[in-house]
């Protein structure tokens, strides 16, 4: 079996690492694989900051192929419509949580909705993790590796660990990197240390943090992970195989 080498590049972030590229609340990252094929997860609040920042990284927009939205909150799905302005072929995976206001709005720009209720592969070796239940059901991507897999979370409201554990489940190998929206901004100091430690002992070598994950979860996971802590912000690519 070969495992396509996968690139993630954060396009939508609180922080950026770059100063031409614009940071706001929210996320969106693309992963694209080795033959080019591109899938963006979430796509931020504003439509027109999301397109700057693909420009600027040289990304055009034209060659996204799929959307899969995490959740419907507005910093991970309002970026949407602008990429459907001149498209009707980006196929979009939502879940059945997901309003009839939203899909509505999404229909009548002739978009091409799919629901995602189990685990799904979008690319070979790209899954969706399937519809995660919390008090905001959820999806997340997870990205098939040599040994481990990578999950990538919007907000992670249904909890790291049942997002986490849904994604070893989906790949069928333990997750070893974790990358995206935490939602640790809420919680106490000893919660977040807890969380962080269950990932760690689960077998995740490798973090990156950003977006609601919040400064003192992203302060812990750099104490925790030393050298497999990844400073993100709009612009940071990781690479998994
Ligand atoms: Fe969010
Ligand atoms: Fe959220």
């Amino acid at each position: 079996m070969s495992f396509p080498l996968f690139t993630v590049t954060i396009l939508y972030d609180n922080r950026t690492i770059q100063d031409d590229l614009l940071p706001s609340h929210g996320f969106s990252c693309m992963v694209e694989n080795d033959r080019g094929k591109k899938v963006l997860f979430d796509t931020g609040e504003s439509g027109p900051l999301l397109l700057a920042n693909m420009q600027r990284l040289g990304i055009d927009a034209s060659t996204i192929e799929k959307v899969v939205l995490s959740h419907e909150h507005y910093d991970h799905v309002g970026g949407l419509i602008s990429l459907l302005a001149n498209r009707i072929d980006i196929e979009i995976f939502i879940l059945p949580s997901f309003s009839t206001a939203f899909r509505k709005k999404i229909l009548d720009l002739n978009g091409d909705l799919k629901e995602v209720s189990e685990g799904m592969e979008i690319l070979p070796g790209l899954f969706s993790t399937g519809e995660v239940v919390g008090a905001i059901n959820e999806q997340g991507l997870v990205v098939v590796g040599k040994e481990k897999a990578l999950f990538i979370g919007g907000c992670c409201h249904p909890g790291l660990e049942r997002m986490v554990s849904t994604a070893s489940q989906v790949a069928g190998q333990p997750v070893g990197g974790v990358m995206g929206g935490l939602h640790l901004c809420q919680s106490e100091d000893e919660e977040i240390e807890s969380q962080l430690q269950n990932l760690k002992k689960l077998g995740v070598d490798r973090i990156a943090p950003c977006h609601c994950t919040g400064f003192t979860g992203m302060d812990m996971a750099r104490d925790i992970w030393d050298s497999g802590y990844f400073t993100t912000g709009v612009g940071m690519k990781l690479e998994w195989e």
